[in-house]
């Protein structure tokens, strides 16, 4: 084809199906609930596998449950675009699913080119981006990142797996030679406010910030609530409180409230019940930051919030086993690569740094060269029902990446 490969691009059907995706796990109150290995994403994953056949791909499920589609030859040289499907509990319809489908879409305009591409196009939907089991497990499977202990405690992902007809024993079996992906190209949308301010419909990603998630248990006292005096209690859960509202006000003491974020959830409070007095909490915590240190300096605030909390309060408090993605700075090749494309198209994008993590960091601290590309995300909000992107957005945002797509098959990476 001589003319502009983006008018082989069909907005209308990428929205088509971005609706339709957002069916499979919608839920009453709004949102989508598209966790991992669950019924809705497994019919949500049989709906792209059929559409990746119909855009003339060859589409299958590998052992970790990755969604792939492939044009082009089957074998060797491969250029991947990847996201993933899965969705937060209430999630929006276009974390992740946009720059599946955008793929998708680029194949269709890809094949419809007559382009024969030397190495392979992939359009990939990695499993359980959003860790309701293992954050970014497909990726890290399919790069060979996973490490034995990552998915050590194993029971819950093997049974979600199994319940779906999947067997965990095939994780591993994902991992692919690396030196055969030539690149990896991720769109997403931002999911925070600064292309909105900037005016802007698409940015560039220089890096991802990196983040460690523990969990701590604090464990006292479990006992009548009616008949334990409140002087002589050890209550997990007034505990985890004040260790929560110490970390929190240590970091903004300390100079690092925009440093980097600190997120605490999933509170498994037991007994559970308020006749109890809650004996035990365990609790989740996250810190994400740009660079190592911040994420150090961050977890050591959380772990002595913790420790005099439960000091204080008679009780104790054990620190799980924290799983660490490091920062990961994207490929500087691809990115001056990206920009002389914006710059040939008269598109006008910026440089900017992701808060949120993708699977392209898996792939960018495994050496495959990688970029991101994100659309504006109105009123910078995501996980949740009300995340929004314009169609004039997204038509930038799939548009871009079809040029990319297609400039990288036609010149090569290098
Ligand atoms: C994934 O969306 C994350 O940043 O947690
Ligand atoms: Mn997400
Ligand atoms: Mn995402």
């Amino acid at each position: 084809m001589s003319g502009d490969i983006r008018a082989l691009l069909n907005l209308d059907r990428l929205l088509g199906d971005i609706r339709t995706l957002a069916g499979f796990g919608a839920v009453e109150a709004g949102g989508i609930d598209r966790p991992a290995f669950s019924p809705a994403i497994v019919d949500a994953e049989e709906w792209l596998m059929q559409a990746m056949r119909q855009a003339g791909m060859t589409a299958r499920r590998d052992g970790a449950g990755n969604i792939m589609g492939r044009l082009g030859p089957q074998t060797g040289r491969t250029l991947i675009c990847g996201s993933h499907i899965d969705t937060v509990r209430g999630g929006g319809s276009l974390d992740g699913t946009l720059g599946v489908l955008a793929g998708l879409e680029c194949a269709r305009a890809i094949a419809a080119s007559g382009l024969q591409p030397s190495a392979g196009f992939e359009v990939v939907a990695f499993a359980d981006e959003e860790g309701a089991y293992h954050g970014l497990l497909g990726s890290k499977a399919m790069a060979g990142a996973l490490e034995p202990d990552d998915i050590q405690d194993s029971g819950a992902l093997a049974m979600a797996m199994l319940a779906v007809g999947l067997d965990f024993s095939a994780v591993s079996k994902a991992a692919r030679k690396l030196d055969e992906v030539e690149a990896y190209l991720e769109l997403h949308i931002e999911q925070g406010p600064v292309l909105e301010r900037l005016g802007l419909d698409i940015g560039i990603v220089d890096a991802i910030v990196g983040m460690d998630l523990s969990s701590y248990t604090l464990t006292g006292k479990a006992r009548h609530s009616g008949s334990t005096p409140m002087a002589d209690r050890q209550d997990a859960l007034v505990c985890a409180a004040s260790a929560i509202h110490s970390a929190i006000a240590a970091m903004v003491e300390e100079g690092l409230a925009d440093a980097g974020t600190m997120t605490f959830g999933n509170l498994r409070v037991s007994p559970g019940s308020t006749n109890v007095v809650p004996g035990q909490v365990i609790v989740d915590s996250e810190v994400r930051a740009p660079n190592r240190e911040t994420i150090a300096a961050l977890r050591s605030i959380v772990d002595r919030a913790f420790q005099n909390a439960a000091g204080q309060a008679g009780l104790t408090t054990v620190r799980g086993r924290n799983v660490i993605d490091p920062p990961a700075p994207l490929s500087k090749g691809l990115r001056d690569r990206l920009f002389a494309i914006a710059a040939k198209n008269n598109l006008q994008c910026e440089l900017l740094s992701s808060g949120a993590c993708h699977d392209a960091q898996v792939f960018a601290s495994r050496d495959v060269p990688t970029a991101m590309i994100f659309i504006e995300s109105k009123g910078g909000i995501s996980h949740h029902s009300d995340e929004h992107s314009t169609p004039a957005a997204i038509r930038a945002g799939a548009e871009f990446l079809l040029l990319a797509v297609h400039d990288l098959l036609v010149r090569g990476t290098r």
